[in-house]
């Protein structure tokens, strides 16, 4: 069977899977030769994004699901189980290698380094048919694939995160998550965002760190210096319209445990490196997805007034945008594009930062 050292080679690639806020809630255990356990955790006790340790599952299923794709370039098969006693805030993965003669390397496998989230603007350059093709046959079964790709038809989502990002800038609990996960000055980051990565020009990115020193400050400039709109024009508004398309991933069952976001999160990935292997640069726009989960499960987010009518307000603008009925799952949204390749990025923890 596979040797430590395969194993060490796969989970060294797997590594790469993306995470919310680049925060790898993950750790690896190799208990043989053929059973290695990932030990998830999230991050809902400090980060307002992650409800219910949903976009964490997310990521557990993108790193699950490279870690197979990984494993076939040894000519492994990899099947993963949900550890049935493991709490929801701590699931632990049974992922079981086992040889096979026949198994052919995944397509994707050369793109797990590549794929890298760009969220600065795109080009408007159409899809083409066989790009749409992949990227609705990287969905899988499961779910439905909705793309937005006229001009007027970006125009409303970028109506959409105009709306989703004066939330965000205007909500302490956000604030909190932001001011944890921005490197600043840095071009790579190993735990968290680099700034140069987040998609401001130096000038906005020196003011926002000055700005989110402290939230009194974030206050002022809201209140007095209209502080929300150059960041949502340069991080919400043009990127939404410079871009071919954004994609919705609809589920066609309701999401309901962990394993339904594990799943999720793997056809998140497949999608992400098939748009990587087409020559499309994508970027996750989740929060107005995670605000509606909120919304929909009735709870609040924020103990600011008005936050919460906010966020109710932009859940059902999102709903009649696409065509759905409350209780419709809404899985992943992103846009895609072609684009040069971000010269800065969230890099990751090294290996042997990652063990159990
Ligand atoms: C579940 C999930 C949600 C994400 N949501 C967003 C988002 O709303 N906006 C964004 O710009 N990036 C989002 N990201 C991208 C991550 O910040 C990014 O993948 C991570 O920092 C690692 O960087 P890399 O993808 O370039 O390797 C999300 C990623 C995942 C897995």
């Amino acid at each position: 069977m596979a040797d430590r050292d395969t194993l060490l080679k796969i989970l060294d690639l797997a590594r790469w899977a993306p995470s919310g806020d680049n925060t790898q809630p993950w750790r690896f255990e190799i208990v043989s030769d053929t059973h290695i356990a990932i030990h998830g955790h999230d991050t809902r006790d400090w980060c307002v994004y992650d409800f219910e340790g949903h976009a964490s599952h997310m990521a557990h299923g993108a790193l699950l699901e490279t870690l197979r794709i990984a494993a076939t370039a040894h000519g492994l098969e990899a099947r993963w189980q949900l550890r049935t006693d493991s709490r929801d805030s701590a699931p632990v993965y049974d992922v079981s290698l086992s040889e096979h003669s026949d198994i052919a390397l995944d397509p994707l496998l050369p793109y797990i380094e590549r794929r890298t989230v760009q969220r600065r603007p795109m080009r408007t350059t159409p899809l083409t048919a066989a790009q749409r093709e992949a990227l609705a046959a990287a969905v899988g079964a499961d779910y439905q694939l909705q793309t937005f790709e006229s001009t007027a038809e970006r125009w409303m989502v970028a109506k959409l995160l105009w709306r989703n990002a004066y939330i965000r800038l205007t909500c302490p609990e956000a604030y909190a998550v932001h001011r944890e996960v921005i490197e600043w000055g840095a071009r790579y980051s190993e735990d968290r965002i680099p700034e140069a990565a987040v998609g401001v020009d130096p000038l906005t990115a020196s003011l926002m760190r000055w700005v989110m020193a402290s939230w009194s400050r974030i206050e002022f400039f809201n209140r007095y210096l209209l502080g929300t709109v150059a960041p949502r024009i340069q991080l919400d508004l043009i990127p939404a319209m410079a871009c071919a398309a954004h994609l919705l991933l609809r589920p066609k069952a309701p999401l309901v445990g962990v394993e339904d976001y594990v799943r999720l999160g793997e056809a998140m990935q497949r999608v992400w490196l098939t748009a990587t292997s087409v020559g499309l640069h994508l970027q996750p726009e989740m929060t107005p997805v995670i605000f509606r989960w909120y919304v929909r499960a009735g709870r609040p987010i924020s103990k600011q007034a008005g936050i919460d009518d906010r966020a109710d307000a932009l859940t059902g603008m999102f709903e009649r945008m696409v065509g759905a009925l409350p209780e419709d799952a809404f899985g992943f949204f992103a846009r895609v594009g072609v684009s040069q390749r971000p010269g800065a990025r969230s890099v990751r923890k090294r290996l042997d930062q990652l063990w159990r």
